[in-house]
């Protein structure tokens, strides 16, 4: 099995990602919130890098059918419909609805993913899908990245703890001896820290900074693993939620 992590995108070059099959994770909150959306029944989320492409592509849609929704630093941003709590995201909110989503790290993350040959969001929600899309990129020999978002090119702990999560799921205690030094990392800070995980994310830093914005309940929302059986998937830009065949990489 071929995987690496990547704790963050720090140095990550437009070609690093080329021919890969990644999972972008950024548990506290873009990842738990496209999720939340595209199960809730929004058609697509288009994620956006730059605060600016996305109110001009936003603009350009038709207004019945698009939300522009997004933070900076884990603060809505006026005039945009809705912030990054995946709490906002209800069906009443989204249905039929395509979403433009800029944030600080997590879009910006998946946009650094464009050349990659398959890109599907991960975080604890949905842990076995995402577990699922790996396992099946290594059915078929291919490579795969855990891309972790991290927070202003710092690690996050969060992310690495999901990355660990799914790399608990795919790769058995015998193999791990073989896996490059970030993805033990992640792999013995998951396993150190699984029976205690509520407690260990309290710990993390972004943590912090939501319950002092509050959005407290985000995080505890975040946290569940395997609340949500579904796999957003990139396609022509636009993530959308992967059939639940199983033979499929998304
Ligand atoms: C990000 O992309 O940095 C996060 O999702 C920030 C947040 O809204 O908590």
């Amino acid at each position: 099995m071929n995987v690496d992590v990547l704790l963050s995108p720090t140095g990550l070059t437009p070609e690093s990602l080329r021919g890969r099959f990644v999972v972008v994770i950024d548990v506290l909150r873009a990842s738990s919130t496209i999720v939340t959306a595209l199960v809730n029944g929004a058609r697509a989320v288009i994620p956006v890098a730059e605060l600016g492409d996305a109110g001009r592509l936003a603009g350009a849609m038709d207004s019945d059918v698009v939300l522009l929704g997004g933070e900076r630093h884990g603060t809505a941003l006026p005039g945009y419909g809705a912030g990054n709590s995946p709490l906002e995201y209800t069906v009443e909110v989204v249905s039929g609805k395509t979403i433009v989503l800029t944030t600080t790290n997590g879009t910006a993350a998946i946009a650094a993913a464009k050349n990659a040959e398959a890109t599907a969001v991960g975080c604890f929600l949905n842990a076995s899908a995402a577990a699922g899309f790996v396992a099946r990129a290594f059915a078929a020999e291919k490579p795969v990245t855990l891309l972790c978002a991290g927070s202003d090119g710092q690690v996050a702990l969060e992310d690495a703890l999901c990355a660990g999560l799914l790399l608990h799921k795919v790769v058995p205690p015998s193999a791990a001896s073989a896996l490059g030094d970030s993805a033990k990392i992640a792999y013995a800070l998951y396993r150190g820290s699984k029976d205690s995980l509520p407690r260990a994310l309290v710990g993390a830093s972004h943590t912090r900074t939501l319950i002092a914005l509050g959005f407290g309940d985000d995080v505890a929302y975040c946290s569940r693993i395997d609340a949500m059986d579904a796999l957003p998937v990139m396609r022509d830009n636009r993530l959308v939620l992967a059939a639940s065949a199983p033979a499929t990489l998304g």
